[in-house]
């Protein structure tokens, strides 16, 4: 284990549409402040292709597709290929291997208690008709965080109770086979807007398929329409009503976004949120005008974002370039973590001489 005390972040998403804004305040940010702060050894950042077929096994182009926008999300927000690792999932084969002798640690009444895959069932309607492959895919991430010995894992905070199976599986195989894998942390945001950020319709999870999405690539145009439009307190009808900030969108999405310097910039006549709040929660406030501040909030928090997006977009081949040079340096890593295991494991036959050599002799030779 002395060798593993680096410091070493491996965390990623699956490419099954564009990230939006809740994906950026719930973990993307994190990820590009925990970067900067020059505190990792290592950073992995990985493209869950293999786990998006987990559910979309019929719809190939679909994760195709997506591979370029969640790569362009990345590199827009901020994350450094000359600092992270980016890669591809599928092209880190190891990761399969690791998964089928992890399948061999967990019961299948574990995977089913497992609340976010549950969740996901449902949400799926796949009542009886799981794909074993879906049904197992926690198994499949333990192998994506532990095959980097990842100590951290940055992410939202629906992934819980994938890193709790993790953190399982690397006892149990440290258990059987010896001090090998390192247990990870998962790391979400402190800030609870941050981790709950809600749909611009109110519902509480921000969603393609709900339609309710602000998308780091939306245009500062779409974006305000949608801020503008963004569901708020219904009992604040009019500007003298006192209003609700609790679970309020609008308010929601400042606490995730909004710092006092906002204030003095674009608001001078409050000081902080407190005070916005409370002139709010009093009446007298109007939702246009605190639409608005937030829209000026959003788009100077996005502009750069966008930007960046924009010169990435210009050199396409580039961005796979780094992606297929970041997924050569994660099999590597993948490989020599793979091949301690198998020692551990007893299943590196042809690299031990000492097996051999028993076996000949057991035989008389
Ligand atoms: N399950 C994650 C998501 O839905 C993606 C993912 C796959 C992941 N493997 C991982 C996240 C390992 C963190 C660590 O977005």
């Amino acid at each position: 284990m002395a060798e593993s005390k680096k410091k070493i972040i491996l965390t990623g998403d699956r490419p099954t549409g564009k990230l939006h804004v809740g994906h950026y305040v719930g973990s993307l940010r994190q990820r590009v402040e925990l970067q900067e702060s020059g505190k990792f050894d290592e950073i992995y950042i990985m493209i869950a292709d293999a786990q998006a077929l987990t559910d979309n096994a019929d719809n190939p182009e679909k994760v195709r597709q997506n591979i370029i926008e969640v790569a362009l999300d990345y590199l827009s927000c901020g994350l450094d290929p000359a600092k992270s690792t980016l890669f591809i999932q599928s092209q880190v084969p190891e990761l399969t291997e690791m998964s089928f002798y992890y399948m061999n640690l967990v019961t299948v009444s574990r995977l089913q208690r497992n609340p976010t895959v549950k969740n996901e069932i449902k949400l799926r309607n796949f009542e009886t008709s799981i794909p074993v492959g879906f049904f197992t895919y926690p198994i499949s991430q333990a192998a994506d965080i532990t095959a980097f010995k990842a100590d951290t894992v940055p992410v939202g905070e629906d992934q819980l109770p994938m890193i709790e199976q993790t953190r399982e599986i690397v006892r149990s195989f440290n258990n059987v086979y010896g001090d090998v894998l390192v247990e990870p942390e998962a790391l979400i945001p402190s800030n609870e807007a941050c981790r709950r950020l809600p749909g611009i319709d109110g519902n509480a999870k921000m969603s393609k398929s709900l339609g309710n999405c602000i998308y780091l690539s939306d245009s500062p145009e779409d974006v305000r329409k949608k801020i503008m439009s963004m569901f708020t307190d219904p009992n604040h009808i009019r500007v003298q009503d006192p209003g609700n900030v609790e679970g309020n969108p609008v308010f929601v999405y400042l606490d995730a976004f909004c710092k006092d310097e906002h204030f003095a910039k674009y608001l001078p006549e409050y000081q902080n949120l407190d005070e916005l709040k409370a002139h709010y929660t009093r009446g007298g406030l109007g939702d246009v005008k605190v639409k608005k501040f937030l829209n000026q909030v959003m788009q100077e928090e996005l502009e750069p974002i966008r930007a960046r997006r924009r010169e990435y977009e210009k050199n396409i081949p580039k961005v796979y370039r780094i992606l297929q040079e970041g997924s050569i340096r994660a099999e590597k890593t993948a490989a020599k973590t793979l091949a301690e295991m198998k020692a551990a494991m007893k299943i590196n036959y042809f690299d031990d001489a000492e097996l051999i050599q028993s076996q000949a002799e057991k035989y008389g030779v």
